[in-house]
């Protein structure tokens, strides 16, 4: 709690009183509260900023902010810096803003000062073009506050949408992130949370158990595993919080500082030219055998370096970043290992997230294709695969940033277009020889095509076997496709790597725009 500092009349004094008050700034709400934080397993909002930036890099800004409320007994209870740490740092020798609430002051809620201390990195990380790394720990709105506190969540939240696409804005959820202080997160580009520490939630246990009569624990309702796996609301799930703060930097690594940089290109050591010959019997020759992508995505990228984005939710899509060439790619893939790879409601609005932030901060997109078509069923209709595939259609048609695809196998259907099809802009479509493009899989096609041939034929199954055979000859190939250009060429597997070199380094220059508009109108 601030305390009367003496005043003195020389520099000496003056500035012993300097260090007093930073020093008090530094302990936040005091010692006994640093150990309660520590006690839940949880860091303090320094502790993690030491973490996250570059040693001795951060440089502090308004440390001796307070609360300016006088309600409910508040006038007497002021802590210099108030909930919020604020300012600048480095990650990896680049600039970045970071806010860091106190848990230990008040529970870290949001005061009108909280308020305009992290708007005031905001609009700083706007006017120079730099990233804004947020860790949230924090008991929401200033209850006794009140209507100033939502105030200040406003003013956060219409700063995160005018940053949107301009900077790149990541957060990391150390603690409660309850009501509607969710928003704030939810419109940065990624979450990552920590498991057993962090929660979201719009309302709590005690609220669900008001209104619907469910009982559900923290964890439960709104957990690192449960926003990873279920909701797809956050992105990363840590195990712990150095680990959460270290995959925060990783990430960064990968984007640009601002929408008109390029991704930062580092030394690439792996070669460029090589091959890699297990790739040729990766795919299993039986089209309705599995495979995992992954395995196929690390072989090809600079040393097998992949950061998978959503890795628990949606699996049947993998997106993640890599490097080709020491530049930073985004990659998208189907999973043949879960559900065959099918596009269902969920792999279609990650994939759109994620294809949508690639374009926002001009990282190319790799796209590998081996996709059955969209999930069947009426669970996914009623559940509006329409609006939702769309989504992912949108998104690789707007997306003007170098697109480069790879068809490993299957694609079949609509999933054909949308997965960075030639139709679509794709710059530069490529095609294992086990590609196989159609509108369907030769099972289906026969037995629609050909179903009055097969009834009338003497042995039927043999008919349709010989049908089947003779579909998969004609058409489940790459060459039908590439006789019209539209796949640019046949490549064999091991010189997958080398071919999306020669292509992303061909496309640098690349530029292409699309019509003025307002904004597009993404169907949500
Ligand atoms: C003021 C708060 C606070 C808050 C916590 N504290 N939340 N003070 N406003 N919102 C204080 C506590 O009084 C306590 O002070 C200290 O922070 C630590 O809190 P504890 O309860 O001891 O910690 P813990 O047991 O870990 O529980 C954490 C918690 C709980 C689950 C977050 O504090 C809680 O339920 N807080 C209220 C959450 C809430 O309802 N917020 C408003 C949500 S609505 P002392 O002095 O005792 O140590 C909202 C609207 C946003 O946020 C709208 C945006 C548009």
């Amino acid at each position: 709690m601030a305390k009367k500092t003496e005043i003195g009349s020389g520099i000496e004094e003056q500035i012993a009183r300097l260090r007093a008050l930073r020093e008090e700034a530094r302990l936040g709400g005091g010692p006994r509260r640093i150990e309660q934080q520590h006690a839940r397993g949880k860091l303090t909002a320094r502790e993690r900023l030491d973490l996250l930036l570059d040693p001795g890099t951060f440089t502090e800004l308004d440390p001796f902010v307070t609360h300016r409320c006088a309600e409910f007994g508040l006038a007497n209870q002021r802590y210099l810096g108030d909930s919020v740490v604020t300012g600048y740092g480095q990650i990896d020798g680049r600039l970045v803003f970071v806010f860091s609430q106190d848990f230990t002051v008040f529970g870290g809620s949001l005061s009108e000062a909280h308020a305009e201390k992290v708007c005031k990195i905001m609009d700083l990380a706007m006017k120079v073009g730099a990233p804004v790394v947020g860790l949230n720990d924090s008991g929401g709105a200033r209850i006794q506050e009140g209507v100033t506190s939502l105030a200040g969540y406003a003013d956060i939240f219409l700063r995160n949408v005018m940053a949107s696409g301009v900077v790149p804005q990541i957060s990391a959820i150390l603690g409660p992130c309850a009501g509607g202080a969710v928003y704030s997160p939810a419109m940065t580009d990624f979450i990552a949370m920590v498991k057993e520490t962090s929660y979201m939630f719009v309302t709590g246990p005690e609220v669900v158990r008001t209104v619907t009569h469910e009982e559900v624990s923290f964890e439960d309702l709104g957990g690192a595993m449960v926003h990873n796996s279920v909701s797809g609301v956050a992105h990363f799930a840590a195990n712990s919080e150095p680990e959460c703060l270290h995959l925060v930097r990783r990430l960064l690594s990968y984007v640009p500082s601002n929408n008109a940089e390029d991704p930062p290109a580092v030394p690439c050591d792996d070669p460029t030219d090589r091959m890699d010959p297990k790739l040729d019997h990766l795919v299993p020759a039986q089209a309705t055998k599995s495979y995992d992508v992954r395995e196929v995505i690390r072989r090809i990228v600079d040393h097998g370096d992949f950061l998978e984005v959503h890795e628990h939710w949606a699996e049947s899509i993998v997106v993640g970043f890599a490097r080709l060439a020491g530049r930073p790619v985004g990659v998208v893939a189907q999973q043949p290992a879960v559900l065959a790879g099918v596009l269902d409601i969920n792999a279609s609005t990650k994939g759109a997230r994620f294809v949508r932030f690639c374009d926002c901060f001009n990282v190319p997109l790799v796209t590998l294709v081996d996709v059955p078509g969209f999930l069947p069923g009426v669970g996914q209709e009623h559940g509006g695969i329409i609006r939702h595939g769309a989504k992912l259609l949108y998104a690789y048609c707007e997306a003007t940033v170098p697109k480069v695809t790879v068809i490993l196998r299957k694609a079949y259907g609509g999933a054909y277009d949308v997965m960075s099809s030639k139709h679509i802009r794709g710059d530069i479509n490529l095609a294992w020889p086990t590609a196989e493009i159609a509108v369907m899989g030769p099972e289906g096609a026969v037995n629609i095509i050909f179903r009055d041939t097969i009834a009338d034929a003497a042995d039927p199954e043999a008919e349709r076997k010989r049908l089947v055979a003779e579909y998969v000859e004609r058409f489940a190939n790459p060459y039908v496709a590439a006789g019209r250009g539209y796949i640019d060429d046949v490549i064999e597997p091991h010189e997958t790597r080398p071919r999306l070199v020669t292509a992303l380094a061909m496309l640098r220059s690349k530029r292409d725009t699309n019509p003025p508009k307002k904004h597009g109108n993404l169907p949500l």
